[in-house]
């Protein structure tokens, strides 16, 4: 069981000796680049091809069984990928060029700012407004964020003391919860720091500790789908919805997790929090299933293993939380260690070739396997962290 812990220093000795910090950022920074320009005229021969404006169809999200690239609507929730990826890139490059385009690709998604039908405004609007903010901040992106930041939290249901994630399947489900929505969380305590007003913050440490109380199991893997009664606030059913089963743990899942809480960690400083990263982080790499690579199946418990996908996003979500673990402990560098190797199969094995694959950056991921869609394909969001992470690195080498 603790065979990989145990066998990771040599493996990364063996493996990165040689290799001067930070040629596989400023490497991958290279080929992203490149890439990303591609992708620029990948979607607008497709908008020109269906005849929609870029209001339409703003962002590129994965490529299709076909081999199609496809485009969604500013309310799909991988909308705000796309722009975060172009806000970094300025931030490593510090090219205007870059900062033009994160702008053009941010400012199509403003009408999110109204938004109440999703808990996913955390990804859609942080990653790109808040970003765009981060790195050029203006009075107009304050406002936008905090508008949007209201339209999150109308979601809140103090009964429940969580935000509700999902409005469909409501024959199901009366107030799903889902994992996932641990990641939206970090726009809520930026609104607190940026406008003054606590009740973003406590909403979110609600959320946090609701989620930490009915989410996981004894092994510290997570449910995918909690489902709560909105009269009582108790819990009616503990479900999947992309995972094997009910009770498998589905990858990406786990990184969502993990990274929502090192983030409210960071934010609160509340040792739970940091316990419970470091608890996901064990079952991750202390699972038998894990292959050598640390690029996990879809699910841990998927049937077939070792004949099933695998899913790139988890590892890329996981490799960005655990460099910023790796600041918060004493045993930080074996988590670096781990994202390192991560980076290094990452770039080693599952990039695409240059100028392929509509311009993304990563192949294998799995989207939704049990509704048969998105499987072993590029997605957006596996890139998004794979950028995210490799800045985290650069900073943490440069120290
Ligand atoms: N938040 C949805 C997903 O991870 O697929």
């Amino acid at each position: 069981m603790k065979k990989v812990w145990l066998l990771l220093p040599l493996f990364l000795f063996g493996s990165c000796a040689g290799n001067k910090s930070g040629d596989i950022v400023k490497e991958n920074f290279d080929f992203a680049g490149k890439q990303l320009k591609f992708a620029f005229t990948e979607v607008e021969r497709v908008r020109a091809e269906l005849g929609k404006t870029p209001e339409e169809l703003p962002s590129p999200r994965n490529i299709q069984a076909d081999d199609s690239l496809r485009l969604v609507r500013a309310k799909d929730w991988c909308s705000g990928f796309f722009p975060g990826e172009l806000w970094y890139m300025y931030e490593y490059t510090k090219d205007d060029y870059w900062k033009e385009k994160a702008i053009e690709y941010t400012n199509l998604l403003e009408p999110l700012k109204s938004y109440k039908g999703t808990h996913d405004l955390g990804f859609m609007m942080y990653c790109s407004f808040g970003n765009g903010y981060r790195l050029n901040p203006t009075e107009h992106y304050r406002e936008v964020l905090i508008e949007g930041a209201n339209s999150l939290i109308s979601r809140f249901n103090p009964t429940v003391g969580c935000i509700r994630s999902w409005d469909h399947n409501g024959d199901k489900w009366q107030f799903p919860v889902i994992i996932d929505n641990m990641m939206n969380l970090e726009f809520l305590f930026w609104a607190s720091k940026i406008s003054g007003d606590p009740v973003y913050r406590n909403i979110a440490i609600k959320h946090a500790d609701t989620t930490l109380k009915n989410h996981f199991r004894n092994d510290n893997s997570s449910y995918h789908v909690i489902d709560y009664d909105t009269i009582t606030g108790d819990v009616r059913n503990k479900h999947t919805h992309q995972g094997y089963a009910h009770e498998s743990a589905w990858a990406r899942g786990q990184a969502w997790g993990l990274y929502g809480y090192v983030m409210c960690y960071r934010e609160t400083k509340d040792k739970r929090y940091l316990d419970q990263a470091e608890k996901i982080a064990a079952f991750i790499f202390n699972h038998p299933n894990l292959p050598e690579d640390l690029i996990p199946y879809w699910d841990f418990n998927a049937p077939e293993i070792p004949n099933e996908p695998r899913d790139v996003s988890a590892s890329t979500i996981t490799a960005s939380a655990l460099y910023e673990l790796s600041g918060y402990v004493n045993n930080g560098q074996e988590y670096k260690e781990k994202a390192d190797i991560i980076l290094k199969n990452l770039t080693k094995s599952y990039r695409v070739p240059l100028h392929g694959q509509h311009g993304f950056l990563l192949n294998s991921s799995t989207g939704h396997k049990p509704h048969g869609s998105e499987i072993n394909v590029p997605i957006v969001y596996a890139d998004y962290y794979y950028i995210e992470a490799l800045m985290r690195k650069n900073k943490i080498d440069k120290k």
